[in-house]
């Protein structure tokens, strides 16, 4: 495994039929000024319902805010200078959390974030199916976020802020985003992160 890790290549081909959503989904940057329908962001939310969780205990909770909210301009300062460049444009942003806590014992639920990823992976590829583009990102300024946002931190644990919307012109990012904008995705090969064998056994 080790030797495959240092010969890790990476691809933009798709090397397996997957659904068309996962091969459509990008984190793109460039944002239409257009406004995410009521509707649709009740489906990202319902898509985001329908997740697996470990217990089932389902421990994702989401804010969210539009364009024009006092609560859209609080996230926004929170956001790193980088993100905050092109996040700005989106006219919608959500507060992704975990609840620490079951809520069937109040212990602590150590799936929590694991259940969250996966509501957010839902919640993305339900935005591909609607035409809208999310993308994720860890880059805030995670202490100002809990006192702007009141988050009670001993409930919740943070997860990404995801800036939502339609799809927008790249020639409108500064060039260096632009061209990432614009290059095709890559991905390790599946190859170099499965096995069908242990770690026991060499290379069997
Ligand atoms: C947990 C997490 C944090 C991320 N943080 C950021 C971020 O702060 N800024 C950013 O531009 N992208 C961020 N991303 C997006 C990734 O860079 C992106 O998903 C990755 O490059 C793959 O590109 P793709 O989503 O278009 O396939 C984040 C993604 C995840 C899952």
């Amino acid at each position: 495994m080790e030797v495959q890790l240092v010969k890790m290549q990476t691809t933009s081909n798709i090397e397996s039929q997957v659904l068309d959503s996962i091969k459509r989904r990008r984190s793109l940057r460039a944002y239409s000024y257009m406004p995410v329908e009521e509707e649709k962001i009740q489906s990202l939310f319902e898509a985001a319902r329908w997740a697996p969780s470990s217990m089932n205990e389902q421990p994702w909770t989401y804010l969210y805010a539009t364009r024009g909210q006092q609560l859209f301009s609080e996230i926004l300062e929170c956001l790193n200078e980088s993100n905050l460049l092109w996040a700005q444009h989106a006219p919608l942003l959500v507060v992704s959390l975990a609840r620490k806590k079951l809520l069937r014992n109040g212990l602590p639920n150590g799936s929590a974030r694991y259940d969250l990823g996966a509501a957010n992976a839902f919640l993305s590829l339900q935005a591909t199916e609607l035409g809208l583009n999310v993308h994720q990102m860890g880059g805030y300024n995670k202490d100002k976020l809990v006192e702007l946002l009141g988050i009670p931190t001993e409930e919740y644990e943070l997860g990404v802020v995801m800036a939502i919307g339609y799809p927008g012109d790249p020639e409108t990012l500064p060039e260096n985003l632009k061209q990432r904008e614009l290059a095709p995705r890559s991905r390790h090969t599946v190859s170099s992160f499965t096995m069908n064998r242990s770690f026991k056994n060499g290379n069997e």
